[in-house]
């Protein structure tokens, strides 16, 4: 079965072919990060018109570099939740406009899902049941993750997501957006013990995370430091902060896999390309005797071959949506409607 996806939940203009969840004929990514850069963050109007802008040549591109024309495309695919409310709409009115003229169905895809179907791509074998940490810039989870279609969640950030307090550190720090993999870069051999940050626990929830704490604690340290007129060593600075970010994530994760008995542990979104997140899970993969798995680089970030793998197993679970199909901001991984 071959799926047109289209994704533009945030600053990424996305279409792609994928055969039956796996396999990728064609990802096309229009990246609109220059034209947010001077603002520090994507700015929701400007993202929404850029999408209508190049929605068009994009899919025209992903079947152009598939090889296929849309009458040999099965069924079109779109993330509809969550995101940016504007910029969702734009993929969405242009999916169903076209499942509508060409007469195919219509797969709503949750974003969240599509980043842990990001692994089916890298892993052809790899299989639910596991347990998936998904590390975005708006989501922080640990997902049981049941079967394709089903989802639990067992720990969720109580404040701000780990990709949004990386990149507010990085931007306070002077990185340019997006700012957690600037800090990544930056933060490379430093010294992640030169600056000590608190370890915030949930308390009556060991799978929780709250992030805002160690956000404002960065913050302070910069601005006072400046105000004093001392000089930080960034990279350091960026090592210790990343250390502290991934330490929450790696024990909450490590903890939940051994209480609810998972072998096999995913990493997912945008926050899984990290170095030190990698590295770190790895070790304590190991250790454990568990499975780890992450995606390529290229499928960490927001794709729409993510979308089309998720969109199978979507379509043969009968999850196809009618054209009164609508994005929607906020939707739980684990409550999906539609
Ligand atoms: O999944 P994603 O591309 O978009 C959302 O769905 O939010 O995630 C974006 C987030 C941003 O916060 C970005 O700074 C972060 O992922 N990110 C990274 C790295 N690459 C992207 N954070 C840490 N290290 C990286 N290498
Ligand atoms: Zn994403």
């Amino acid at each position: 079965m071959r799926i047109l996806a289209i994704e533009s939940s945030c600053d990424e203009t996305a279409a792609a072919v994928v055969e039956n969840g796996r396999t990728v004929l064609s990802n096309i990514i229009a990246s609109q990060v220059d034209k947010h850069v001077v603002y520090g963050g994507v700015v929701p109007e400007i993202a929404s018109r850029l999408h209508a802008e190049a929605i068009s040549a994009v899919v025209e591109q992903a079947l152009k570099q598939a090889q296929v024309k849309l009458e040999d495309i099965d069924a079109i695919a779109v993330t509809y939740a969550p995101g940016l409310i504007g910029a969702l709409l734009v993929g969405v009115s242009f999916a169903k406009a076209l499942a509508m003229s060409a007469g195919k169905p219509l797969i709503p895809v949750h974003h969240l899902r599509g980043h842990i179907a990001a692994n089916y791509l890298t892993f052809p074998d790899l299989k639910p049941p596991f347990l998936s940490l998904v590390v975005s810039g708006g989501h922080s989870h640990i997902v049981a993750v049941e079967d394709y279609t089903n989802f639990k969640i067992i720990g969720r950030t109580r404040d701000d997501a780990a990709g949004e307090c990386l990149d507010k550190a990085a931007r306070t720090m002077g990185l340019n957006y997006p700012g957690g993999l600037n800090l990544d870069k930056l933060s490379v051999g430093g010294n992640d013990k030169a600056f000590a940050f608190p370890r915030p626990k949930v308390d009556g929830a060991p799978y929780d995370f709250s992030f805002s704490g160690l956000k404002t604690n960065v913050i302070n340290l910069i601005h006072n430091a400046e105000q004093k007129g001392i000089e930080l060593n960034h990279r350091d600075l960026g090592a210790s902060f990343i250390a502290a970010v991934t330490n929450l994530l790696c024990e909450n994760t490590l903890k939940a896999a051994q209480d609810f008995g998972y072998q096999k542990i995913v990493l997912a979104g945008g926050v899984s390309a990290n170095s030190v997140l990698r590295k770190k899970m790895d070790e304590g993969a190991a250790l454990n005797g568990y499975e780890l798995y992450y995606p390529l680089l290229k499928y960490c970030g927001d794709n729409a071959a993510m979308i089309g793998a998720q969109a199978y197993y979507e379509y043969l679970a009968g999850h196809t949506a009618c054209l009164d199909l609508n994005a929607v901001a906020t939707m739980p991984i684990d409550d999906v409607r539609f």
